[in-house]
């Protein structure tokens, strides 16, 4: 055990050696039961006297944070009840740089809805507030095997740095990926990157300086409001739908608030689930080439179509250089994999492969081998398969429920695709006030106010994700929510 020592300092050694393991011990550094150094080792190590370590571990004893076992060694006691887990360094005061530098960096903030619901205790909890799928059905058998033989086939090169723009064999896999979805992407173009919030951070690296506007649907993903506050850009909101972003009420923003970027989610919105139309798109894209504005297309879960006739993607339109088209194995997968991708054509590939290299090097190589051998087997588009029919089944589940159990005077329109269904709550009613009492009965949900950018404009909106949860909980779930709802309406 290496110990940090002045041998200049007026406190004494011992004292140095003592307060350093108490603050490993009361910060969980050195967790109960850790044996420490022999007195005799530790000593030769830091070129003390044992005695000197023996005055420390004595110390700890007396206020009952190390116990000694006869003829065995010296122990971490649990922490005694109360004993703040982490003790400052010195009776100071954390240093300013420690707070937010712009004031109103406060978005992300708020306690996450599924954290209140296990604060609240309830013995069978329901958690609709959620991002992803049905943690239960991934195939995580299947792909340990599949890591497996990775591991046998590749062995050491699996596990060294890779090419900063990703596994070229994975690259060829998502062109032909995209391609059977109607986007023929040049494996060159595609970067790999650490899943697409990555991807998005990127281009903001690249593209985005303080101080600039971004537009975006209102309401947009929540993560993404929190980057762009992170890097210090304006977000401007662009109201929303049943068809997507009002394409029409663009230009008159563009004139007014001179974006450096657009960021849009066309293809079954976080949080709303609607998709972009045809005639949207296309003038979109016209008024991207007329502004020369970039668009960030985020397509999470574009695959995850249950019913109706996809569109083309944004990028599939692009006529050179004004999309850049984001995607992940996330929604679609699994979301520890941490595996997305972008697509850019032009010199701005070349700048976001480079942004990739400073912010970490590369993506996990070996988890891209693996997933190169997941897709390439077809065990992709099986397991895509699979879960369409389950989502579109729960979908199904969620909206009778809603119609089972919640007020007549909420309105939704049931998704074609995606993970989530937007509700616009009774008049009167707002998200925020709901979801305490909602945890306290066993049941969470996304509060819209969380996915605009002035959060007043979400109030009365909540998303339910349909995708992570099976029939049942979901009929139990929603029956609980009615409850909370017409309590707050009485
Ligand atoms: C719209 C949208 N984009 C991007 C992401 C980021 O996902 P990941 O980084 O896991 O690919 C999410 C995650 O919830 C999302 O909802």
């Amino acid at each position: 055990m290496r110990i940090p020592l002045d041998r200049q300092s007026t406190t004494p050694l011992y004292r140095q050696v003592e307060d350093y393991l108490r603050r490993g011990i009361r910060s969980g550094s050195l967790p109960s039961e850790t044996r420490l150094p022999a007195s005799r080792t530790l000593a030769r190590d830091l070129g003390l006297n044992r005695l000197t370590v023996e005055t420390a571990y004595a110390g700890l004893e007396a206020e009952g944070l190390v116990y000694s076992r006869q003829g065995s060694g010296t122990y971490v006691a649990a922490l005694p009840p109360g004993l703040p887990q982490t003790a400052p360094a010195a009776d100071l005061p954390w240093p300013r740089w420690h707070q937010p530098a712009r004031p109103g960096a406060h978005r992300s903030n708020d306690p996450a809805p599924s954290d209140l619901l296990l604060a609240a205790g309830h013995p069978d909890p329901i958690d609709l507030s959620g991002g992803a799928g049905d943690i239960r059905h991934f195939p995580a058998d299947e792909f340990r095997k599949v890591m497996q033989g990775v591991m046998r086939r590749d062995d050491l090169a699996a596990l060294d740095y890779g090419d900063r723009r990703g596994y070229t064999p994975l690259r060829s896999a998502i062109a032909q990926v995209t391609a059977s979805q109607g986007l023929a992407l040049n494996p060159e173009g595609i970067l790999v990157t650490s899943g697409s919030q990555q991807a998005l951070s990127l281009v903001c690296q690249v593209l985005l300086s303080p101080g600039d506007t971004v537009l975006v649907e209102a309401p947009t993903y929540a993560s993404a409001l929190d980057l762009f506050e992170l890097c210090g850009v304006n977000t401007v909101g662009i109201p929303t739908d049943e068809h997507g972003m009002q394409v029409e009420t663009l230009e008159a923003k563009i004139r007014l608030h001179h974006p450096r970027l657009i960021y849009t989610i066309p293809n079954f919105s976080n949080p709303t689930g609607a998709c972009l139309s045809g005639a949207r798109r296309r003038q979109l894209i016209a008024l991207a080439g007329q502004f020369d504005i970039p668009i960030l297309e985020d397509d999470f879960v574009g695959d995850l179509r249950y019913e109706g006739r996809a569109q083309p993607a944004l990028k599939a339109l692009d006529p050179g250089g004004r999309v850049i088209y984001v995607s992940t194995f996330s929604k679609m997968l699994m979301p520890g994999l941490r595996v997305g991708f972008l697509t850019a054509d032009g010199p701005v590939y070349e700048r976001l492969a480079e942004a990739k290299r400073v912010t970490d090097l590369t993506t996990s190589g070996l988890v891209q081998r693996a997933l190169e051998a997941y897709v390439t087997i077809g065990r992709y588009q099986a397991f895509l398969r699979r879960s369409c029919q389950r989502y579109r089944r729960r979908r199904d589940a969620l909206v009778s429920a809603i119609h089972q159990h919640l007020p007549s005077e909420v309105c939704f329109g049931p998704p074609q695709g995606g993970l989530f269904v937007w509700l616009r709550l009774p008049e009167g009613v707002r998200g925020d006030d709901l979801l305490p009492e909602a945890c306290q009965r066993g049941v969470a949900f996304a509060p819209g106010s969380r996915f605009f950018v002035d959060p007043a404009d979400g109030e009365s909106f909540i998303r339910l994700n349909f995708a992570c949860q099976p029939p049942e909980h979901l009929q139990e779930g929603v029956r609980r929510l009615g409850e909370v709802m017409r309590n707050s309406i009485r």
